[in-house]
């Protein structure tokens, strides 16, 4: 196999609680030993991320939620059924062994099974799960290539899993239950819709404001590019306020003009909401390396995966 080498010295590194950038469907993960209180303190070290933000467990099997988490309900286990491995995180009820620096001293804890064949490979090697916050220094963008790790956390890059671009491109979709309901925290591939129909029950999708479960992670500012930012529905509008400076320019599938002064990327020259999420932050990594003053990013339709993508563009735009 390919990859064994790679996967041996992943293993090697977590078992000494060191830690490796892992690739997941959704972005690069900055992966350490769940169950080593100074392995997990290496990640708010190395992202400078805020100790009160907890951390997504990942884990190799649906068998393994039940070692982690206490009370699940019915509807959880639903759920992982249909989704798992995949884009879909539960923040459940956790067990008394999990440590305070994963949850943030909150009861809950949040569980995911990733679908990347070699961090399923990983997984299943270790004899304990791996919390992985995205691998990119807190508040800027998160990686979906290997050198998108290197350009945010530059010398405190760890080894990284080389598992190629991720195919979905936008964090997990993290649902939990509150009085037993079920709630989307955030949204990612999987969308609102989805989730309803496997459940056969309404959710509802929180705003920050809403609820006490919200944690930091979700509060406005995040997903950032260097480079100021600015999400609008009206692209034309836009550019021509900011015509004398240098833009970069991210629109969904029609170009909103061929100025050769600007950057344009596309997200999907189909229009479609999947393959505009999968490229996001490739092109905002791209564009932010570039020497701009502006990018103005074009709104997608504000539906499905859609608004996923939205609730990312505006989070980069907001100040
Ligand atoms: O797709 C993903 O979820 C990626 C890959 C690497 O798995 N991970 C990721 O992790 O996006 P991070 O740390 O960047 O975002 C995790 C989010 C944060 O907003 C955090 O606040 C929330 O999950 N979270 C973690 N534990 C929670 C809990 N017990 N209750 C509510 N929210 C929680
Ligand atoms: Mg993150």
């Amino acid at each position: 196999m390919a990859h064994t080498s790679s996967i041996e010295q992943a293993i090697t590194l977590l078992k000494q609680d060191q830690l490796v950038a892992i690739p997941t469907e959704t972005v690069y993960g900055l992966a350490a030993n769940a169950f080593s209180d100074t392995a997990v303190e290496k990640i708010y070290q190395t992202k400078n991320r805020p100790a009160n933000n907890p951390l997504i467990v990942h884990i190799a099997s649906k068998e393994q939620l039940a070692t982690l988490a206490i009370n699940i309900p019915e509807m959880a286990f639903k759920l992982a059924d249909h989704f798992w491995p995949g884009p879909l995180t539960l923040v459940l009820e956790k067990a008394p062994h999990i440590s305070d620096k994963i949850t943030a001293g909150k009861e809950t804890v949040a569980v995911r099974m990733p679908n990347h064949e070699l961090t399923l490979t990983l997984l299943r090697k270790l004899d304990f799960p791996l919390v992985a916050p995205s691998a990119n220094r807190s508040n800027h963008i998160s990686p979906t290539r290997p050198e998108h790790v290197q350009n945010s956390l530059g010398d405190k890059t760890p080894f990284i899993l080389d598992g190629g671009p991720c195919s979905k491109g936008i964090e997990s979709t993290i649902l939990g239950f509150e009085d037993g309901k079920p709630r989307i925290y955030r949204m990612g591939t999987i969308s609102k819709k989805e989730i309803e129909d496997v459940l056969q029950c309404p959710v509802e999708v929180i705003k920050a404001k809403d609820t006490s479960v919200i944690t930091p992670g979700m509060f406005k500012k995040h997903y950032s590019p260097t480079t100021p930012f600015l999400a609008t529905n009206n692209v034309a509008k836009a550019m021509e306020a900011h015509a004398e400076k240098k833009l970069g320019i991210i629109y969904f599938s029609s170009p909103p003009g061929d100025d050769t002064r600007f950057q344009y990327r596309t997200l999907s020259l189909q229009g479609d909401f999947l393959e505009a999420a999968a490229n996001l932050y490739g092109v905002m990594h791209e564009l932010d390396g570039i020497d701009l003053e502006l990018i103005i990013a074009e709104l997608l339709p504000d539906e499905g995966v859609g608004a996923s993508v939205n609730d990312r563009l505006k989070r980069a735009s907001s100040k």
